[in-house]
């Protein structure tokens, strides 16, 4: 059934789990998300992030509406968030296209910018019932800039700097840059478990993993056991997607019918979450 990702994230919360989120940009990520958290048993949140919305000509409601039938008819806890928003246009949209909850990205701006813009969000959402993410330091890697950004230790969360900015804008949850890094295609990226550590005692509201794909599962664990609530990940289902319709393309060079790389397609991307959310569960 669809469910709304604040009961997800405070269920994960009361679990000491996390709750996994994942990317979806065509039908077919859709589709095996669904599937790959039903395997396992376990709820899900589908995110579609402003990139996603750009990728199709602006359109958030197809996208919007096929997430929302395919978590109306699953048989675990499904819900829709609307992820790294910059556009107040976008933002708008969100309850009316069936999303419970936004991540509100303001993180490019300094400090003091960052709060005005989110406090704003924030007060709209709620205003709205919906359930806001926002993000202080920054993790990189976003819109195809260079990852090694989020390496930088003034792209980090600062604990003093997160408690006024979540006690002032009155966010229901906080993106940490504490060392992973958006669209990694190997898993080497290593997190500052004792800045986790430090957050997670100086923050009451659940922290939130982003560019969750290029952790190793021991990282990803640990943090989860370290108090992450909700882990992002895109690349990582990406990687299955492309990888299986590349390999089935190499074989099939006279293949024609879109069903048949589709076919592979969607039962890899089924797999890597059922794979991942098993390590997050592991967590
Ligand atoms: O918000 C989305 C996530 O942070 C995805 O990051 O593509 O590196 O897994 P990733
Ligand atoms: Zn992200």
């Amino acid at each position: 059934p669809l469910a709304a990702t604040g009961e997800l994230v405070t269920w994960a919360a009361t679990e000491r789990t996390a709750v996994a989120a994942f990317n979806i940009i065509t039908l077919e990520h859709v589709e095996a998300v669904v599937a790959g958290a039903e395997s396992v048993n376990a709820p899900v949140i589908l995110q579609v992030s402003e990139n996603a919305v750009k990728f199709r000509g602006g359109r958030l409601l197809p996208l919007a509406r096929a997430a929302t039938a395919a978590a109306e008819q699953a048989s675990v806890p499904v819900a829709l968030h609307l992820d790294h928003v910059q556009s107040d246009g976008l933002l708008r949209q969100a309850p009316d296209a069936g999303f419970s909850s936004v991540m509100y990205d303001a993180s490019r701006l300094p400090y003091a910018e960052n709060l005005t813009a989110t406090r704003t969000a924030v007060q709209w959402a709620h205003d709205q019932g919906l359930w806001i993410e926002a993000e202080l330091g920054e993790v990189g890697g976003k819109n195809g800039r260079p990852p090694l950004d989020a390496h930088a230790p003034a792209a980090r969360t600062d604990p003093a700097e997160a408690r006024a900015f979540v006690a002032d804008s009155g966010v229901d949850a906080l993106a940490v840059a504490i060392g992973s890094v958006h669209a990694m295609t190997t898993r080497t990226a290593a997190l500052d478990h004792d800045l986790l550590k430090r957050l997670a005692s100086a923050l009451d509201v659940p922290l939130v993993l982003h560019g969750s794909s290029g952790l190793p599962d021991t990282e990803l664990t640990t943090a989860v056991t370290g108090g992450i609530t909700k882990v992002n990940f895109g690349t990582a289902l990406n990687l299955a997607m492309t990888g299986a319709i590349r390999d089935f393309l190499i074989a099939h060079p006279k293949a024609v019918d879109s069903r048949a790389y589709l076919t592979v397609a969607r039962e890899a991307v089924t797999e890597e979450v059922a794979r991942i959310m098993r390590v997050v569960r592991a967590g």
